[in-house]
């Protein structure tokens, strides 16, 4: 199913931009808060270091990345139709995220809204992105993953502490109807059953905040990697193998595989399903982390920045999260 043909207008990415916090947190600062090591966490996840916001909140970084983003193209902020913010840190229950960005940023005539989706936020985001473009009514969409993981991370928890990092970034969505370029298809899935192996408990209305909440933990991620490890690598490779399918896609038809980063095992296991080369997959986790809803957007940035991504270039993006989420979108590259 190729959605973007409705109205001939296809949704492309016309400009990207990234934040990421200055501090840094390796490996070696780990060893010294809990029982760990370089090479255990370096063999067992691909991560080195992970970025930590000191001062501000999700919609900061946010903002920090649509600002970004801003300084490389024409389009203004009060040009923006709708922003929506994928996250699962919002800087609040309510108002949403995409509400503090579109102040700090002065999109004055944008409407918008949080989309929680774990690790598939941005995959979830830039789909529902692009149908509103394709739609006909929306000309300009911000996308933005942003997470402040370590405002959820329980720094005595050796289990989830050196898996995350904070970071957003950001894209812009416009039409054309040159359909060569921009989204082409996407296969997203949720699976509730997957709500015991990675969740953070408390909080919210099934058990409100109180003094026992906080005693027991539960403002924190929970992850039961192992259960989640094998099923986030049969769903991330089945996916990008089945879109890949569907659109008649060969291995050689594809420049990147664009991951979510939450462990280079289970990026490789994705490449090797699909047969693509290792030089053809994005991967910035070892300066990282697990950065939730930026990981791709963060990707694509610094790919395309650093020259490596080309307009024309087929991309797969990837993604397996909390919910369960997973799912992958097949674009072409539109910016020169
Ligand atoms: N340092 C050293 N040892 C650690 C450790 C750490 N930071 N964290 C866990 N261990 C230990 C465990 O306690 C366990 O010890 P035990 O055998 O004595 O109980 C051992 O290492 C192996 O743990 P295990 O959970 O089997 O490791 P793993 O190889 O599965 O790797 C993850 C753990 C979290 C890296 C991995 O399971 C994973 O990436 N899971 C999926 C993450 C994901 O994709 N999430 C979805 C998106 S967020």
């Amino acid at each position: 199913m190729q959605s973007q043909n409705r109205n001939n207008i296809n949704a492309v990415i016309t400009a990207v931009g990234m934040y990421t916090p200055e501090k840094i947190l390796d490996n070696k600062y780990f060893e010294s808060i809990v029982e760990t090591n370089d090479e255990w966490i370096v063999t067992r996840t691909g991560i080195k270091e992970r970025r930590m916001m000191e001062n501000g909140a999700t919609s900061d970084m946010a903002a920090k990345a649509c600002e970004d983003l801003f300084k490389t193209t024409n389009v203004k902020p009060e040009e923006i139709d709708v922003i929506i913010v994928a996250t699962v840190t919002p800087d609040m229950f309510f108002p949403a995220t995409a509400c503090l960005v579109q102040e700090k940023i002065g999109a004055k005539n944008a409407w918008g809204f949080d989309l929680s989706a774990a690790c598939s936020g941005f995959l979830f985001a830039l789909q529902t992105g692009a149908s509103l473009i394709q739609g006909g009514t929306y000309k300009k969409v911000l996308v933005v993953g942003s997470d402040k993981m370590s405002a959820i991370t329980d720094y005595t928890d050796r289990n989830t502490c050196i898996l995350f990092g904070d970071a957003a970034s950001a894209v812009l969505l416009e039409p054309s109807t040159d359909s060569n370029y921009g989204i082409k298809d996407s296969m997203l899935f949720v699976d509730g059953s997957g709500k015991e192996a990675l969740n953070m408990k408390a909080g919210g209305s099934a058990l409100p905040a109180s003094e026992d909440t906080v005693k027991q933990k539960l403002h924190y991620i929970f992850q039961d990697g192992k259960a989640v490890f094998k099923v986030a690598v049969k769903g991330m490779a089945d996916v990008s193998y089945e879109i890949m399918q569907r659109n008649g896609l060969k291995s050689e038809d594809i420049s990147y595989l664009v991951p979510h980063q939450a462990n280079l095992r289970i990026i490789a296991a994705t490449a090797e399903r699909m047969g693509v080369s290792q030089d053809k997959v994005m991967i910035n986790i070892d300066r990282y982390g697990n950065t939730t809803a930026a990981t791709i957007p963060l990707c694509l940035t610094e790919y395309y920045r650093s020259g490596k991504v080309k307009k024309g270039d087929n991309l797969i993006l990837a993604a397996f999260g909390a919910g369960y989420t997973w799912g992958a979108l097949y674009l072409t590259w539109g910016i020169d």
